[in-house]
């Protein structure tokens, strides 16, 4: 028994050990901690952005949903939707919207989710009740939190269930058109998209190394001086290399980082989302 129990012990560290290293690379860190399958399914998390055309199993998206929905909201105020396409038609005016994206395409199933005042505006105009704190940027922000957490819950649920994940940021390069594509009403606006199928292993993606925890992880107070040069040119190689493996063309993170927030025209279009967020029914006070 207590055999058993050993050999369970050493498995689970050995798993451990092997996941820490793949999310960190030269940067992994050293020691024990607990570990069970919740976490050992997080750390393996890697976007897929090739697909099998195979549907999901029955029942899947509402199990995925009700997790989403399980996640902490604030106030409990819910203020988000989701809206699952299928029908390749539509899918395919999204993926153009979102450059392009050919797993937009390929996968069975986009989710695309969205920051949601539609609802209380609806229940304030029924009860005949003002709800002037929606006009504000914190309650915009809420919405957009809210959005993000449920979505995560529901990417977490996905991988758990054998089924590969990407989120597709690029819906915003037009949010007025998938507010028009997916008749969002006056107060609803898509955050980003999410593509949900299995993954076609001949595309397989591997476990995307991160920064050193040290840059991430403060304790008490923020100290800036934890993201060093050398960690960030370690982070660099790190980086190449799993860039290298994947077949494509290696480009340090710094660099990657520096042209992506460089200047309005770097945001590829997306500069302009606060007037287009205004325009669909958020006004951002
Ligand atoms: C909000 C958000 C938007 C994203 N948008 C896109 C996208 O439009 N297209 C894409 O291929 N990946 C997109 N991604 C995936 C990221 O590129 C990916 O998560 C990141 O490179 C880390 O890789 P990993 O998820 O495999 O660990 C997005 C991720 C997030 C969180």
């Amino acid at each position: 028994m207590e055999t058993a129990e050993h050999a369970r012990a050493a498995h689970s560290h050995q798993r451990a050990k092997k996941a820490i290293k793949a999310r960190y690379r030269s940067a992994a860190p050293q020691g024990e901690g607990p570990w069970n399958d919740t976490i050992a399914h997080m750390l393996e998390h890697r976007s897929v952005r090739a697909y099998k055309s195979d549907a999901l199993p029955d029942g899947a998206l509402e199990r995925i949903v009700a997790a989403a929905q399980s996640a902490a909201t604030s106030s409990n105020m819910q203020t988000w939707s989701v809206v699952a396409v299928a029908d390749p038609e539509r899918k395919a005016r999204l993926a153009k919207i979102a450059g392009n994206q050919k797993h937009i395409l390929q996968c069975p199933v986009l989710l695309v989710w969205i920051a949601d005042h539609s609802r209380i505006r609806a229940l304030g105009e029924s009860a005949g009740a003002p709800v002037e704190g929606l006009d504000y940027f914190e309650s915009f922000l809420v919405a957009a939190v809210d959005t993000a957490l449920a979505a995560q819950n529901a990417v977490v649920a996905a991988e758990s269930l054998g089924l590969g994940a990407v989120y597709i940021g690029a819906l915003r390069n037009n949010p007025e058109a998938v507010a028009a594509e997916l008749a969002l009403p006056r107060g609803a606006a898509a955050m980003f998209g999410l593509c949900l199928g299995y993954a076609d292993p001949a595309g397989a993606s591997d476990v995307k190394p991160r920064l050193p925890q040290t840059s991430v992880f403060h304790c008490e107070q923020y100290d800036p001086g934890r993201t060093t040069s050398e960690a960030l040119a370690a982070y660099d190689a790190d980086m190449q290399a799993f860039q290298s493996e994947q077949g494509m063309a290696p480009a340090p993170w710094t660099t990657t980082a520096l042209a992506r927030f460089r200047n309005a025209q770097s945001l590829n279009g997306r500069d302009r989302l606060k007037a287009a967020f205004r325009a669909l029914g958020f006004a951002m006070k």
